[in-house]
């Protein structure tokens, strides 16, 4: 179980190091990422590095027993870069370049930029390849998080080159775009851009094209700099930090080149309900590589300082949260960062080690955690054994929340995380999935807003249903294919048969507050009542069951959720968005038809369950102090127990009997 935080020692005086050691040991620090804003005093012109300084940190944290995350350092180019080569700044849509002073300020596709990079990297890992401290490599970080898009010169250049990888001819781009629209038919790789400003809405191939090479840009930073680590001879994990549900980074496609996930998260301490957020980003990066356990790398130990306004962290809820990730099956809890900043940008954000110092509730929680963290025998790896699947796609997100659609204000994520949010209520072990990867080892599969659905997603889902799964879809699912254009045959044309329903029209609702119109939708069945908003579509129910109908609006009397037996198994269709309360109703019905358990019943929707091997974490995130039944041992207690009592923020950790 690793411990710590990121380590910015060149911010400080070289007498404060030995301080910081001491100070980690106290706090219970295994390891600190080092270096990760370095580049600057690392490498002061270009061809000339000063290694002397971060020897002297390596080697005096390797005596403290401090293990080292060592940084490639490439995420913000030092001043002589733009100076030499102003070529490497980032543009955006409008035009506007980026330009220093902040950080992130590079093009990934600037060939310079990569090449620099790559040279500091190559000096890094000739120097420290061997180090006994050096015990994971990490590259870069957070890529994207500032600059989500780039449209610069190196983008254009790269952006075409990428087509023409991806097509290989132009006739092949001009059918995958739909080109014969508005006479937008190219006759050269030459001619296409990047979908910048420009008078009205864009080519949506072209930009579902952009998102993916977007993606696929940093991808080629990250493999090129891993790439120099393991011809250095890197035999240490490498990987780079995500962050959880990022739009513009397809993590699914990047994992298999991440020896091991490592997670940044902040949830807002204002939002009560932000806990069940965080538990989605744990069980998103749980499932993104599975059995291999993941490392929470970055969180806050109280305040933070980018959102409009940053409340502290109640007493305990930092250690509440941490227990989420590690409960979720999280090997490390490491923090932004070890000692808080006296200058920039960051210098009110909390650190592990406060600017008040340590007579300080932060201090004395870190130590805390630090303590019982390394109390805890090995926990096995990260399967949490989850019957039910939620599909969460970037590709469909990407198509999905492009314009011009029947209803403009669907925000993919928001809905995903709705439905998340009810199962994780139930206490439902759940696992976040791309539609490629529901099979038979769930017997409950949610696939809401699927807009975009591949042929082999179409296949998976398909499949699951025929072996006996329980596939809950739609609504606005199965429209477009991996191009973005309609399939022949109408919607819903690759699991018609599979839910036994066709579907006729969308039925755009308005925004609630959005003007003249319906802005939801009642129904009513067997399974409950609920409202719905955003669609209330026209769908037609063949061989499927009408589970309910549509109550109120256009809509009255049609279905408004079908179910078909299948194969072995059941398609259920939902022709809407509920909404929160809506969501609840259903996802008990569709639990119990299924049959799905909860990992542990009797337990108040406001405390957090997970399930890591026969390890159950339960964490009260309520008000109030709850107690809950729980056979075996507490391992924070190292006692036998039959059940637990949770004051707020309360943390139980408990191997249950066989
Ligand atoms: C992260 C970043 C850290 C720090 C932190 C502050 O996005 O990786 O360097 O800026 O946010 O919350």
């Amino acid at each position: 179980m690793h411990y710590g935080g990121d380590y910015n020692p060149e911010q400080w005086p070289e007498s404060v190091w030995p301080q910081d050691v001491a100070r980690m040991r106290e706090a219970g620090v295994t390891m600190v990422s080092l270096g990760i804003f370095s580049w600057s005093r690392i490498q002061p012109a270009e061809g000339e590095f000063d290694f002397a300084w971060l020897d002297r940190v390596i080697d005096l944290l390797h005596e403290g027993g401090i293990a080292v995350d060592l940084a490639t350092a490439t995420a913000s180019p030092p001043p002589w870069m733009h100076e030499h080569y102003p070529d490497v700044l980032p543009v955006t849509a409008q035009g506007v370049m980026l330009g220093p002073g902040s950080r992130q300020h590079y093009a990934p596709s600037s060939p310079t930029y990569r090449r620099l990079a790559g040279d500091l990297v190559a000096a890094l890992a000739q120097r420290y390849v061997d180090h006994p401290a050096v015990v994971m490599w990490h590259v870069n970080n957070e890529y994207g998080c500032h600059v989500h898009e780039d449209h610069s010169e190196n983008a254009q250049r790269a952006f075409r080159e990428w087509l023409e990888r991806r097509y290989g001819t132009v006739d092949a781009l001009n059918e995958a775009w739909g080109t014969a629209f508005w006479s937008q038919r190219y006759t050269g790789f030459g001619q296409v851009r990047t979908p910048a400003a420009a008078p009205y809405s864009h080519n949506p191939g072209q930009l579902l094209d952009f998102k993916r090479f977007t993606s696929d840009m940093l991808l080629e930073c990250y493999l090129m700099e891993k790439e120099i680590l393991l011809e250095a001879g890197a035999k240490q994990p490498i990987t780079t930090n995500f962050m959880g549900a990022f739009k513009p980074a397809n993590y699914r496609q990047w994992v298999a080149h991440l020896d091991v996930v490592t997670d940044d998260c902040y949830p807002d301490p204002n939002d009560a309900e932000s806990f069940r957020d965080a538990a989605f980003q744990r069980d998103l990066v749980r499932s993104l590589k599975p059995h291999v356990p993941w490392l929470l790398m970055e969180q806050a130990s109280n305040a933070l300082n980018w959102r409009p306004s940053n409340a502290p962290k109640a007493p305990g809820q930092m250690e509440a949260l941490s227990w989420q990730a590690v409960g979720r099956g999280a090997d490390g809890v490491l923090f932004f960062q070890w000692r808080q900043s006296r200058a920039g940008a960051e210098k009110f954000h909390s650190a592990m080690l406060p600017h008040a110092g340590t007579d300080t509730r932060t201090w004395r929680e870190v130590v805390r955690l630090g303590r019982d963290l390394a109390t805890l025998p090995e926990l096995p790896a990260g399967q949490a054994g989850a019957r039910v699947a939620l599909v969460f796609d970037w590709e469909a997100w990407w198509a999905i929340e492009s314009p011009d659609h029947p209803h403009n204000g669907i925000d993919y994520l928001a809905i995903i995380q709705r439905w998340y949010r009810a199962l994780h209520r139930a206490h439902v072990a759940v696992d976040i999935v791309g539609p490629d990867q529901v099979h038979d080892r769930y017997q409950l599969a949610f696939a809401p807003l699927l807009y975009l659905l591949t042929d082999s997603g179409a296949q998976a889902l398909t499949s699951f249903v025929d072996g006996g799964g329980h596939l809950v879809a739609g609504p606005f699912t199965d429209v477009v294919d991996a191009r973005d254009q309609f399939r022949d045959g109408g919607y819903l044309t690759q699991l018609r048969d599979t839910l036994g329903v066709t579907v006729e029209d969308f039925g755009a609702l308005v925004s609630p507050g959005g003007g003249p119109g319906e802005s939801e939708a009642r129904a009513s069945g067997a399974c409950g009542d609920f409202t719905g908003g955003f669609l209330a579509e026209e769908v037609h129910a063949g061989g499927a069951d009408v589970v309910a109908e549509f109550t109120t609006g256009r809509r009255h009397g049609d279905a408004a959720l079908t179910r078909n037996v299948h194969g072995a198994g059941v398609g259920w269709y939902l022709a809407t968005v509920p909404d929160e309360a809506g969501v609840d109703t259903l996802v008990r019905h569709f639990l119990d038809d299924a049959g799905v358990a909860p990992v542990l019943g009797g337990v108040p929707a406001h405390v957090d369950v997970s399930t890591r091997g026969d390890v159950v974490t339960l964490i009260n995130f309520g008000s109030a102090a709850v107690t809950v039944d729980v056979q075996g041992q507490d391992l924070l207690a190292d006692a036998p127990v039959t059940s637990v009592t949770l004051a707020p923020f309360g943390v139980a950790v408990v191997r249950r009997q066989r």
